[in-house]
C-alpha cells in the first residue's frame, strides 16, 4: 500500500505553488537570481485560472489621451485604484504596484505578449470602469491567455523544474519558519515532501465557495486555507467581487472590455438605468456599483425573466466586434446561441474575485518567516474593497516579480533546509489520506459542495444583512458537521480526483466560515461588501482591515488600521 512507502523527499531553494501569472513571473525572476526553483501546480500549467482573464493589464502608458486631451500618470491610476478600493486599500502598496506598470506591460511585450496595437504601432489601451483614462493593455479579449503563454514558454527556456498535477496538502514549520510543504502526486496518489529555504504561495483565489462565478472549477482557495492551518492570518476576507456582465445561464466572464469598447446596458423598458446610478461613467462606473444597480433593476421588476439585464454590441459593428472581442462573441456563441453582431447579449452579476487573502506586506511578505504569497491568494492589500478591471493582471505580475526580488535578499546566505521535518509531515498526510479513502460510508461530498455554494450566494452575495448572514452561518456549521462524515467512493489511488475535490472541500469550508465571520462583524457598506442594515461607510470604526487567525481551531478576528497616504477617504462618486 503506497502508506507504507517512504515518502520521496525533493530538496530545491525555493518552492513556487502555483502556475498562474503570479507564480510564473515570480519563477522566473527567481531561477534568473540563480535560485534552484521548482513549481508545484495541481494542473498544467496553461490550465491554471490566469488563462481566463480577458479584458486586460492597466499601465498608465499614456498612450492614449483622457477625455480632455489629458495624460495619465502612475498618481492617476493610484488615486483611481484607492477611491475604487472606497479607501481601504494600503496605499503605500498600491504606490507600488502604480509605479511598476508601464515597467510591468514593456517586459511583458519584450518577453514576447502580443498585444493589441494602435494606428500608430503603440500597445493600445481601452477604458475600464472607474477609470479617469482609456489605461487597459489588451490582447484583444485574450489578455491573459497571452501573457501566460509568454511567462509559460520563458520558464520552459530556463529550465525550470515544474511538478504538474501535484496537489499541495500542507506547510510545513520547522523552528520559526516555512521550510517546506507536502503535496500529494495525483499520477500515483503517493505524498512527497518538498524543502526549501522558502514557500511562495501563488495560488490563486477561492471563487468557487460561490454558484454563480466566472472561476475556473480548480479556484477552491488551496493556499488561502495553507496558510491560515500555518498559523498565517487572512485579511478582508468578506470583500467579494460580483463581475457585473456574466453570460447567463453559465455565468461565464464577458468581459468588462465590451463595456470598455461602447457596449451598453439595458433594463427590460429599453432603459440605459445607469444613467441612474453613475451620471458620470455610465456602465464604466466600477464594478460595485454596476452589479448593485443591475440587482435593484432586477429586484424591481426591471430585468428580464430568470435574473438578467441586456448588454448591447450591436452599435459597434462587425468589424470591431471580430477585431476586438472575438473571445466573447465566440462564447456567446457557443454557450448562448447569441451572435453580439446582430442581439444584445443576456448577463447578470457572478462572483468573479478575491479581494482577500493571506495578510502580507507590499513585498509579499507574510507573518511566517519563508512563507510568502502574491497574486490573487494574497492581500497586500491593493483592491481594498473593491478591485478595479485590469488591476488584476497588473498585480499578479508586478508583484511576482517584486516579491521575488524580496525573497533573494531574504534567502541570501540561508543553509540549506533540513528535511526531518519535511519527511515527517510527508508521512503524516499520508497517513491523513489513508484514513479518509479508507472511510467506508458517509456523506456525500458534492452534496455538501453545492449545499455550500447556493449558502455563500444566498447569504454571503451582493445584498447582506445581520439576520441572513446568522442565518448564513448556521448553516455552514451544520455543513461543517457534514464534512466531518464525508467520504468518497472512488479508492483508486491513480488520479483520484473525487479525493481531491474532498481536500478542497474540507478548505473551502473553512474560508467560508472565515468569509461569513468577517461579513457578519463589518458592520458597515464598502466597496462590495453592502449592508443593507448598515447602509453607510463608517471610517469612524471601520477604515480598517480585518484580520482572522485561526486559534484552537476557532476563528479569532480582529482590526488593523488602513495604511493611508496621498489621498484622504471622500465620498465616492462616479
Ligand atoms: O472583465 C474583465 O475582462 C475582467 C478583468 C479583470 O477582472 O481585471
Amino acid at each position: 500500500m503506497a502508506g507504507r512507502a517512504e515518502a520521496a523527499v525533493h530538496r530545491h531553494d525555493m518552492v513556487v505553488i502555483g502556475a498562474g501569472l503570479s507564480g510564473l513571473r515570480a519563477a522566473i525572476e527567481l531561477s534568473d537570481a540563480g535560485l534552484d526553483t521548482t513549481v508545484i501546480s495541481k494542473v498544467l500549467p496553461l490550465r491554471s485560472h490566469s488563462v481566463a482573464a480577458q479584458g486586460g493589464i492597466n499601465a498608465s502608458l499614456g498612450n492614449v489621451a483622457g477625455e480632455d486631451g489629458a495624460m495619465d500618470s502612475w498618481e492617476a491610476h493610484a488615486y483611481d485604484t484607492v477611491k475604487g478600493s472606497d479607501y481601504l486599500a494600503d496605499q503605500d502598496a498600491v504606490e507600488v504596484m502604480c509605479r511598476e506598470a508601464p515597467r510591468t506591460v514593456i517586459e511583458l511585450e519584450h518577453m514576447g505578449t502580443v498585444f493589441s496595437r494602435l494606428e500608430n504601432g503603440y500597445i493600445a489601451q481601452r477604458p475600464f470602469g472607474g477609470a479617469m483614462f482609456p489605461r487597459t493593455c489588451y490582447a484583444a479579449d485574450r489578455t491573459g491567455h497571452n501573457i501566460l503563454n509568454t511567462l509559460y514558454e520563458q520558464a520552459l527556456d530556463r529550465e525550470i523544474r515544474f511538478y504538474e498535477e501535484y496537489y499541495t496538502t500542507a506547510l510545513v514549520r520547522d523552528g520559526g519558519r516555512c521550510t517546506g510543504c507536502t503535496a500529494i502526486e495525483l499520477l500515483t496518489g503517493r505524498v512527497h515532501g518538498f524543502a526549501a529555504k522558502a514557500v511562495l504561495l501563488a495560488t490563486g483565489g477561492f471563487g468557487r465557495l460561490y454558484s454563480r462565478s466566472t472561476n475556473a472549477l480548480i479556484n477552491t482557495g488551496d493556499g488561502v486555507a495553507l496558510a491560515l492551518c500555518a498559523g498565517v492570518p487572512l485579511k478582508d476576507m468578506e470583500f467579494i467581487q460580483f463581475h457585473p456582465t456574466t453570460l447567463f445561464g453559465t455565468n461565464i466572464l464577458i468581459t468588462e472590455g465590451a463595456r470598455g469598447e461602447g457596449g451598453r446596458l439595458y433594463n427590460s423598458n429599453n432603459e440605459r438605468f445607469m444613467e441612474r446610478y453613475a451620471p458620470h461613467s455610465l456602465d464604466l462606473a466600477p464594478r460595485d456599483v454596476v452589479a448593485r444597480a443591475i440587482e435593484e433593476e432586477i429586484a424591481a421588476g426591471r430585468g428580464f425573466e430568470g435574473g438578467y439585464v441586456y448588454l448591447d454590441l450591436t452599435h459597434l459593428g462587425a468589424d470591431h466586434i471580430r477585431a476586438r472581442l472575438p473571445g466573447i462573441r465566440q462564447i456567446a456563441m457557443d454557450f448562448a446561441g447569441i451572435d453580439p453582431i446582430t442581439d444584445p447579449i443576456p448577463v447578470q452579476p457572478g462572483q468573479h474575485y478575491s479581494m482577500g487573502g493571506i495578510d502580507v506586506n507590499n513585498r509579499g511578505e507574510t507573518r511566517l518567516p519563508g512563507l510568502y504569497a502574491a497574486g490573487e491568494c494574497a492581500c497586500s492589500s491593493v483592491h481594498g474593497a473593491n478591485r478595479l478591471g485590469g488591476n488584476s493582471l497588473l498585480e499578479t505580475v508586478a508583484f511576482g516579480k517584486l516579491v521575488a526580488r524580496a525573497i533573494v535578499q531574504n534567502t541570501q546566505g540561508l543553509p540549506a533546509p533540513a528535511t526531518d521535518a519535511v519527511r515527517s509531515r510527508a508521512a503524516s498526510e499520508q497517513e491523513r489520506i489513508d484514513v479518509l479513502l479508507g472511510r467506508k460510508t458517509g456523506e456525500n461530498l458534492f452534496a455538501i459542495m453545492d449545499d455550500l455554494k447556493d449558502t455563500m450566494f444566498e447569504y454571503f452575495g451582493i445584498f447582506r444583512d445581520e439576520r441572513h448572514m446568522k442565518e448564513g452561518i448556521s448553516r455552514l456549521e451544520r455543513l461543517q458537521e457534514r464534512f466531518e462524515r464525508v467520504h468518497v467512493k472512488n479508492k483508486s489511488r491513480v488520479f483520484n480526483q473525487a479525493l481531491i475535490r474532498l481536500l478542497e472541500l474540507e478548505d473551502m469550508l473553512l474560508l467560508a466560515a472565515v468569509l461569513a465571520q468577517s461579513a457578519l462583524r463589518r458592520r458597515e457598506s464598502r466597496g462590495s461588501h453592502t449592508r443593507t442594515d448598515f447602509p453607510a461607510r463608517d471610517d469612524e470604526h471601520f477604515l480598517a482591515h480585518t484580520l482572522a487567525h485561526l486559534r484552537d481551531s476557532a476563528i479569532d478576528l480582529e482590526y488593523e488600521p488602513v495604511r493611508l497616504g496621498m489621498f484622504e477617504p471622500t465620498e465616492r462618486e462616479y
